[in-house]
């Protein structure tokens, strides 16, 4: 069976560590493209090595030009600056607005029937903006920001009670931000629901931890933002769609009237398969999360009319 082609913009840590989740699978070839050849080169050697190691036969190939990417099935986008610490990911959206319409003018002339997933910040703009310049369908442009965010939800729930992650289930939904939505009412430890095992003080530590997790590890790092559950994230992604899993994740989707909402990309469950985004699930919230996640749209549409201010 011929490989699955996943071209992936942006060679920095995110974009590389993708690379190897992906790569390490043995089932799709991998273009690490970035506007610094060199080290996308190099990374894309290294990596090759490490399958001789691995005794995997996939083919990675690092550059900088676009016609490498040409017939991808599948690109990852994760090009942009990354966060510096102090900085919110909304003020990224002047510097990766501008980034992100020329990846995608390039993508759409030479993958136009392919699935794209947006990792740059601030994600749901981002997303929003590639649909735009790509006016590929809704179902093939999709955010990676609710399985990151639910990944960090889980870890910290799974710590406070020493319990497996496996057995912790949630959902983070709503924009990649500060106004991200936890939504408690859906997040079950072994079946048992977590305000019945946590106190409410401590699940708001751990909300606001979660809410907050992004720029922790911008901090710890002191350069850069977080990679390996970014890039794990977008592993279960593209899992899902090449391989048509029909999984349940929240990803970053356009709503045209699901949830109450209209023409924005924000964060919800939805079945990823072989057709992208075959549906947008619609969970019952409580009134309290349905505010939550209605500020969490205002915050997400005022960067969107920011972003047409700056690329109309
Ligand atoms: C994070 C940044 C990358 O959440 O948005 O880690």
């Amino acid at each position: 069976m011929k490989r699955k082609k996943i071209s992936i913009i942006g060679a920095g840590f995110v974009g590389s560590t993708a690379a190897h989740w992906l790569a390490i699978q043995g089932l799709f070839d991998v273009v690490l493209l970035d506007i610094e050849e060199g080290p996308a080169q190099g990374k894309a050697l290294d990596l090759s090595q490490s399958m001789a190691i691995e005794g995997v036969d996939v083919q990675i190939q690092g550059t900088k030009n676009y016609l490498d990417t040409k017939d991808s099935d599948l690109v990852v986008i994760t090009a942009g600056s990354p966060r510096k610490e102090g900085m919110s990911r909304d003020d990224l959206l002047q510097i990766n607005a501008k980034v992100m319409t020329s990846v995608c003018e390039q993508i759409k002339k030479f993958s136009p029937s392919a699935f794209v997933i947006v990792v740059s910040n601030p994600l749901d703009i981002m997303t929003y903006q590639a649909k735009r310049v790509l006016n590929f369908q809704k179902q093939k442009v999709i955010g990676m920001a609710g399985i990151l965010d639910t990944a960090r939800f889980r870890t910290f729930i799974s710590r406070e009670l020493n319990i497996s992650v496996k057995d912790v289930q949630t959902m983070v939904l709503g924009g990649h931000g500060d106004t991200m939505v936890p939504v408690l009412s859906q997040t079950f430890v072994g079946g048992q629901l977590i305000s019945t095992l946590i106190s409410e003080s401590r699940i708001e530590a751990l909300v606001q931890r979660t809410k907050k997790g992004g720029g922790e590890i911008v901090k710890l790092l002191q350069k850069g933002s977080a990679y390996f559950a970014p890039s794990r994230g977008v592993l279960e992604m593209v899992q899902a769609i090449l391989q048509d899993q029909k999984r349940i994740l929240p990803c970053t989707v356009y709503l045209e009237g699901e949830y109450g909402y209209k023409d924005i990309y924000i964060g919800v469950p939805c079945q990823l398969g072989g057709a992208g985004v075959e549906k947008v699930i619609e969970i019952s919230l409580t009134d309290k999360e349905k505010e939550d996640f209605q500020k969490s749209a205002q915050a997400i549409q005022q960067g969107q009319t920011l972003l047409k201010e700056i690329c109309p």
